[in-house]
């Protein structure tokens, strides 16, 4: 089964919407195997979004995500990147769509709440940065046969 990382930035967290988000991958049938809070290091927060290292807004979102706690999440499924990145909306919140959780509770792209892996390889390295093996969990959840044909 397919694995993605998921993480509630600092703004997410202070406005209260950490069980909003979890509650909709949950529903969704999804099966949650790792969960943390922690504030993250700036060489932490660095390294996760070490693709945009370079771009003007690379320092103000190393330092932000840094500057609060953060739910850092691995949920497990059916085709899961993909799904979590439409959970999630586009990355400027003014432009996505209402029933996404950035259309539905963000209004600029430096404050869009959450974190979503793109792509299966992103998806290895970001549960590799965040995680430690033993930090998840090998279960069968009992609702497998009613959630999967
Ligand atoms: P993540 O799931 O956080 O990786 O967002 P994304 O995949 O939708 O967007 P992307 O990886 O391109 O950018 C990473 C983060 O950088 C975004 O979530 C934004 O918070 C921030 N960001 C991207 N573009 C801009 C920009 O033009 N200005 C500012 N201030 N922040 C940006
Ligand atoms: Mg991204």
């Amino acid at each position: 089964q397919e694995r993605t990382f998921i993480m509630i930035k600092p703004d997410g967290v202070h406005r209260g919407l950490v069980a909003d988000i979890i509650k909709r991958f949950e529903a969704k049938g999804y099966k949650l195997v790792g969960i943390k809070v922690l504030v993250p290091s700036k060489d932490l927060a660095g390294k996760h979004y070490a693709e945009h290292e370079g771009k003007p807004f690379y320092p103000g979102l190393v330092n932000f995500l840094s500057s609060g706690a953060v739910v850092a999440m691995v949920w497990e499924g059916k085709e899961v990147i993909k799904t979590g990145r439409t959970f999630i909306g586009a990355t400027n919140p003014l432009a996505s769509a209402p029933g996404t959780i950035r259309g539905d509770y963000g209004i600029d792209v430096g404050r869009n709440i959450i974190h979503g892996s793109d792509s299966v390889d992103s998806a290895q390295k970001e549960i590799a940065l965040w995680f430690k093996p033993a930090e998840l969990a090998e279960y069968e959840l009992i609702s497998k046969k009613w959630v999967y044909e």
